[in-house]
C-alpha cells in the first residue's frame, strides 16, 4: 500500500482529485476507515464533544489528544494522520507551540498537526515547520474561539473578515502549511481561497469549490441524533440502529431468548 503523503495531496489539488478527510479518536474506527481508502484521519480536538461529552473543545488535554492519537495510528496503514494541538498548547508562545507538537508526533506517531488560526499564531506554525513537522490551518470558525465569537454561525459573511480570512491562508501557505481546514464559511468565498493558494483546501460547511471535504465521524454516521446543520450528509443513522440493537438485545436477555444451546460451551 502505498502511503498517503503531503506530496500526493499536493498533487492531489494539482489533478482536480477531491481529498477525502474524516475525523477519528479510536483504534477500530480508525481502522474501519483506513481499509476503506480515506485519504486523511484527523485526530480533532472534537474529541472533546463527541468522545467526552463537553459543550465545547476547550477542555480536552494534550495528554487526552495523544491517547487519542496514538490509537487512531496503531490501526492505520496508509492514510495520513493529522491532529488537533488543543486549546492551551499553543497560544503561550512559539516554543510552547513546538513543544505541544513534539510531543504529539514523538509520542503518538502522527504526520502532522493541526492549529487553529491565522496571523496570530504564525510565528508557531513557522516554528513547528521548521522542526519538519506537517502544519495544517484551520480558518473560519474555529471552535477553540467560540467565545470570542459567541455562536456557532456562518463566518466570514462580511467583507473585512473575509479580506482577513483570505490574507490568512496566504501568510499560512508562506509560512509553509501543507493544506488548510476552511470551516462554515460561505461557498463562494472558500472558491476565492482555494483559487488563491497552492496548498490543498478541505473545506466542512464551505461549499464544493474546495480540493477535499471533512466530516466528524458521528455527525456523518448519524450517532448525533440531534446535530443536523445544513452542510451534514448523513451516510447512515447509526443512533437509530444502535438504539434498536441494544432494545432487541435487551428483550433477548429478558425473554431468555439469548444464549441459545448453541451460543454457549
Ligand atoms: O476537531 C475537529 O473535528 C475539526 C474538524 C471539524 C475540521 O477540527
Ligand atoms: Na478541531
Amino acid at each position: 500500500i502505498k502511503r498517503v503523503t503531503t506530496h500526493i495531496l499536493q498533487k492531489m489539488k494539482l489533478d482536480g482529485e477531491r481529498i477525502s478527510m474524516l475525523t477519528a479518536y479510536d483504534y477500530s474506527m480508525a481502522r474501519i476507515f483506513d481499509d476503506a481508502g480515506i485519504d486523511i484521519l484527523l485526530v480533532g480536538d472534537s474529541a472533546s464533544n463527541v468522545m467526552a461529552g463537553h459543550e465545547t473543545t476547550l477542555p480536552i488535554t494534550l495528554d487526552q489528544m495523544i491517547y487519542h492519537a496514538a490509537s487512531v495510528v496503531r490501526a492505520i496503514k496508509r492514510c495520513f494522520v493529522v491532529v488537533d494541538l488543543p486549546f492551551g498548547s499553543y497560544q503561550g508562545n512559539s516554543k510552547e507551540a513546538l513543544s505541544s507538537a513534539i510531543r504529539i508526533m514523538k509520542e503518538t506517531g502522527a504526520h502532522g498537526i493541526k492549529i487553529e488560526g491565522g496571523e496570530e499564531i504564525i510565528e508557531s506554525v513557522k516554528r513547528i515547520i521548521s522542526a519538519g513537522v506537517p502544519v495544517m490551518g484551520h480558518l473560519g470558525l474555529t471552535p477553540q474561539s467560540i467565545y470570542k465569537f459567541g455562536t456557532y454561525a456562518v463566518r466570514a459573511t462580511e467583507e473585512a473578515e473575509a479580506n482577513k480570512l483570505i490574507a490568512d491562508a496566504k501568510l499560512l501557505q508562506e509560512a509553509g502549511c501543507f493544506a488548510i481546514v476552511l470551516e462554515k464559511i460561505p461557498a463562494t468565498l472558500a472558491k476565492t481561497v482555494a483559487e488563491s493558494v497552492d496548498i490543498p483546501i478541505i473545506g466542512i460547511g464551505a461549499g464544493k469549490y474546495v480540493d477535499g471535504q471533512v466530516l466528524v465521524m458521528h455527525d456523518m454516521l448519524g450517532i448525533n441524533k440531534d446535530f443536523k446543520p445544513r452542510f451534514l450528509r448523513r451516510y447512515l443513522d447509526l443512533y437509530n440502529q444502535i438504539y434498536g440493537a441494544t432494545q432487541a438485545y435487551i428483550n433477548d436477555v429478558k425473554t431468555k431468548d439469548f444464549p441459545n444451546d448453541n451460543e454457549q460451551y
